[in-house]
This record gives structure tokens, C-alpha cells and sequence, in this order.
């Protein structure tokens, strides 16, 4: 595995990968990284010749200064695990991708005012900042995204949409822990305690699942009600969404498919999962 910390020595390697005709899949990755990440380079190196994977804790998605500092790093680490499925890896510092403070402004209409969005301002204009960059750079034929991250996954489509991008955005399923909670990297930020108690996030979204053809309303009320019953639990939202517009729905038979999400702290860790309804 070729590490480099350079744009330059970035491009000049994916430009003499695609020289000789080879494909090049992309996971764009924040580090810290745990299964969920390496399922989507398991799968980029099966359908890619050549795997690039970034490792950048990219400062401009962050709306809260302490969740930036506290965001958890093992670059070390973080290598030793994905050199089997990786070719190259692009460990850049702040100042190599942003030797000038970014000036990209991002239109994603109705896509992120609602959730993640409206929680944290500016989070999705930083995230289509990296992904753009990092697109320009690679180049890739084929670029991999946790669907974790649902609301994310829908604006870096619309961002190849727009731009008329030739990658193919792959959206691979989450990955869960034993328990059912959501593999994330800010999992590693909960207490023992906690960490079994977030096993309840998706403990609750699953039961709701009996309730899928009862009225949206009635299936958001048992969920919000169950998840403020758990002491330490504090929730950002639950939303019923269109999995295309992100919009909420009022009625089940209006979108042709329908996605829980779920922002909820636990303790000071703030994490997100989705389930689908339809
Ligand atoms: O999902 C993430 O880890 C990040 O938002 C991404 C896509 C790597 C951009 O920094």
C-alpha cells in the first residue's frame, strides 16, 4: 500500500493507474476506522482494479468546535487495518486540502433543511466541500458510502448529479455491532455503560417496525416516546422521510419507499441510525 500526503502525488498516481486502463473505487473515510468502513473497502476492492481510500478529518463539516477536537484519530492504526484491501492511501493534512480557507458554496435545495441538516448548519455544504475535492482529485469510477449516513448519501448523488460527475455512487448496507448498535467511529467516545445502553436506539427502531402500515404519526410517537424513556438519552429528532426528497411524509402510500432517522445523544456522543419502513 503506496501512502501519500500530497494532492500532487495523489493525482500523479491516479493518473498513471487510469493511463493503463485500470479502475480506481474511492472510500472516503474521517478515520477511526472500524468494520463498517472495511466493508466498503472489502467491497471497492472486488469491483475496482486500484482502491484509494482518504483518511481526513475534514475541520469544515464540523459545526461544533468540540466535537472536532474530540472526533477520535489513529492514523496508525487506521492504516495497519485497511492495508489488505487498499492501494493507496491519502493522508492529507488540513493545510494541504485547505491552504486557503474553502469558498464553495453548495446548493442542495430541500435536501438539507430537514435533520441532519437543520441540526448542523453547515455540516452538508463542508461534506459536498472534501467529497467534491477529493472527487476532482481521484477522479474515481466508483466511490463508496456507508448508509449509515443516509442524509449524506442523498446529497453526494445530487452532488454528481449536478456537476455531472462520471462516478458511481455505491451506497453499501450499515454495519452493526453484536449488540445492533450502528457502527461509528464516535462509538468509541461511550462509557461501557452507554455503549450497551445505545444498543437500545436500535433495539427501538426495530420494534417500530410492527407498526409500519399503522399512521406515520402513531409509528414516530411510539418511537419518540420509547427513546425518551431511557435515561441519558436525548433526542435531536425522529423523522419519518420520502428516501429520495428527505421530506417528511404524512401518509405511507404518497413515496414509494420510507426511512426512519434518528438522531439521538447519548450522554455527550451523538449518534445516528435509520431503518426503512418501506
Ligand atoms: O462519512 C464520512 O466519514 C465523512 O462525512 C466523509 C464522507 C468522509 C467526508 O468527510
Amino acid at each position: 500500500m503506496l501512502v501519500v500526503k500530497t494532492i500532487e502525488e495523489l493525482k500523479d498516481v491516479v493518473f498513471r493507474v487510469k493511463s493503463n486502463g485500470k479502475s480506481v473505487g474511492l472510500v472516503p473515510t474521517m478515520g477511526a476506522l472500524h468494520d463498517g468502513h472495511l466493508s466498503l473497502m472489502k467491497r471497492a476492492k472486488q469491483e475496482n482494479e486500484v482502491v484509494v481510500c482518504s483518511i481526513f478529518v475534514n475541520p469544515v463539516q464540523f459545526n461544533n468546535p468540540e466535537d472536532l477536537e474530540k472526533y477520535p484519530r489513529d492514523v496508525e492504526g487506521d492504516l495497519k487495518k485497511i492495508e489488505p484491501y487498499v492501494d493507496v492511501a491519502f493522508t492529507p493534512t488540513a493545510k494541504e486540502v485547505f491552504p486557503e480557507p474553502p469558498k464553495e458554496v453548495y446548493d442542495f435545495g430541500q435536501l438539507d433543511k430537514v435533520m441532519e441538516g437543520a441540526f448542523r448548519p453547515g455540516h452538508f455544504n463542508g461534506v459536498g466541500i472534501i467529497v467534491k475535492r477529493l472527487f476532482d482529485w481521484t477522479t474515481p469510477d466508483k466511490a463508496y458510502f456507508g448508509e449509515k449516513d443516509f442524509q449524506q448519501l442523498a446529497i453526494i448523488k445530487r452532488l454528481v448529479k449536478d456537476y455531472g460527475i462520471k462516478t458511481q455512487v455505491v451506497p453499501c448496507p450499515i454495519v452493526r455491532e453484536a449488540s445492533g448498535l450502528a457502527m461509528s467511529s464516535r462509538n468509541q467516545r461511550l462509557s461501557v455503560e452507554d455503549r450497551m445502553k445505545a444498543a437500545n436506539i436500535y433495539r427501538i427502531l426495530t420494534e417500530s417496525l410492527r407498526l409500519k402500515d399503522a399512521p406515520i404519526q402513531e409509528i414516530k410517537d411510539f418511537v419518540i416516546s420509547e427513546i425518551n424513556k431511557i435515561d441519558g438519552f436525548k433526542l435531536d429528532y425522529y423523522e419519518i422521510v420520502d428516501d429520495t426528497t428527505l421530506q417528511p411524509v404524512e401518509f405511507a402510500d404518497l413515496s414509494t419507499g420510507i426511512i426512519g432517522c434518528i438522531a439521538v445523544y447519548v450522554g455527550e456522543v451523538r449518534l445516528i441510525d435509520n431503518i426503512r419502513y418501506k
